[in-house]
């Protein structure tokens, strides 16, 4: 079953620095303040908080587990856990997901680059407000530029996969995270000190309970899942690199904490700058790309801070889009016996398909919807808010009643080497609580509860 030869990461902060680079990404920095806008701020967050709690983080530890136990790509994985049962659906629904995401993330992806570009030809200078609203929707909704930058993005990530484990994920993580949170705090220390920041810390602090409705529920449960890099396999993946002395429920731990504190960071970077210029919160999608450089340009050195930060921003999209792309690969590679090249040109091809028709949706195809969403929306809610959250009920189900209790503890604590001391609690989580939870927000979200209120 266990091939010596699979490839591992070659240290303990390898694993560490490359499960925190899928997991933080424009998940954190881009989505989670946009999602915190439109959802009502403060009370978002709570939720958000006890989603990755009690949802997020057994269903990142479960994850670990497949992956370690059976050393195997995700689709390969889900079958050595349930042989010759329908559950390795899950395994080959988690590729599937990967092209989706990978299919709206690497758009705005590519926008970073953009912003990066304008950073250094000067030409984020001088803008009002409206401008940079404007300047984002010509750009967003042209069809060549955008188009581009996606390619170009799904291109850097395609020579990192092909570059391999070790020397492409690992060393290139190694690199890129402590970059990233450096700046961070940089920046963060910079909009807290703005004048009139006090009211973004509000909005994002100081919950209003008022406003937790079934689709705030559902989109914290998403945003939870989206972060965590959970839901769909991708940690399996990862996980199958791992070393036997891998601490599981540490490293799940770490992950889970270290991708928690960069969201708030960004939403402390991001709200006092937008009630310091009066932008809407709820801006959506663009919140990021218009308020910040805005920011930026009032600031002393603003157009270096702008180039940082869009350069941030683009090595976090990498990291994350790399352990989406070795999903796919992974399988392709594996499962279908290709090369490690091939399948990912095979996997690149496919993204760049998706990609454009995601990029085009911000124009010439902005009218063709789908349950009222274009073609880029679509992606995003039916992965994060749908496929996401239910991959990880049916992982927690698999595990919890299908998997030999001694067999997860074995692999839980390497053997009995190492202590757990929350594995009954988890063990409750994975079996009971998590799969409840997550079915009574679906059905709440479609109504269930409405109705039976008559
Ligand atoms: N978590 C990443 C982010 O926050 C995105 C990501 C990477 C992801 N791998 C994933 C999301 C797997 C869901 C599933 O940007």
């Amino acid at each position: 079953m266990t091939n010596p030869n699979r490839a591992t990461f070659g240290s303990k902060l390898g694993v560490i620095l490359a499960s925190v680079g899928s997991a933080v990404g424009l998940g954190n920095i881009w989505r989670f303040p946009y999602e915190t806008g439109q959802n009502g701020g403060a009370a978002f967050l709570l939720v958000y908080f006890i989603c990755v709690l009690v949802l997020g983080l057994p269903v990142m530890l479960t994850e670990f587990f497949i992956g370690r136990h059976s050393r195997k790509n995700t689709a390969g994985a889900f079958d050595t856990i349930a042989p010759g049962s329908k559950w390795n659906l899950i395994g080959y629904n988690g590729v599937l997901v990967a092209f989706l995401i990978l299919g709206f993330y690497s758009v705005v992806a590519g926008w970073t680059l953009e912003y990066i570009y304008q950073s250094v030809t000067g030409s984020l200078a001088g803008k009002t407000a409206e401008q940079f609203a404007e300047g984002f929707n010509l750009f967003n909704s042209g069809v060549f530029r955008p188009i581009l930058w996606t390619f170009v993005f799904i291109g850097l990530t395609h020579f990192i996969i092909v570059s391999g484990v070790k020397s492409g994920i690992e060393r290139s993580s190694k690199i890129m995270m402590p970059l990233l949170f450096l700046i961070l705090v940089g920046l963060c220390i910079r909009s807290v000190t703005l004048p009139g920041a006090s009211k973004g810390l509000l909005f994002l602090f100081r919950p209003d309970f008022s406003k937790i409705t079934s689709s705030v529920v559902l989109s914290s449960m998403g945003q939870a899942f989206f972060s965590l890099s959970v839901g769909m396999g991708c940690l399996v993946t990862y996980a199958s690199y791992f070393g036997k002395n891998t601490n599981l429920p540490k490293t799940a731990l770490t992950v889970t904490l270290l991708d928690t504190l960069v969201a708030i960071l960004a939403g402390v970077i991001i709200f006092p700058a937008v009630f310091s210029f009066g932008i809407r919160p709820s801006a959506g999608p663009e919140l990021v790309f218009i308020t910040l450089p805005n920011v930026f340009q009032h600031l002393p050195w603003g157009a270096l801070l702008s180039f940082v930060f869009f350069v941030l921003l683009a090595i976090a999209a990498l990291t994350s889009t790399i352990s989406l792309h070795e999903v796919a690969t992974a399988y392709v590679l594996e499962e279908h016996h290709f090369t490690r090249k091939r399948a990912a040109i095979l996997v690149s091809l496919g993204v760049m398909a998706l990609g454009t028709i995601s990029s085009l949706s911000f124009g010439v195809l902005k009218n063709f919807t789908l349950f009222g969403l274009t073609f880029f929306n679509l992606l995003d809610y039916v992965t994060a808010k749908l496929m996401l959250p239910f991959g990880g009920m049916l992982t927690c189900i698999l595990v919890g009643w299908r998997v030999d209790r001694k067999i997860l503890k074995a692999e839980l604590t390497n053997h009995g080497t190492l202590p757990f001391y929350f594995f009954n609690v988890y063990a409750f989580l994975l079996k009971y609580l998590a799969p409840v939870a997550i079915g009574l927000i679906f059905l709440n979200e479609l109504g269930l509860f409405r109705w039976l209120a008559g």
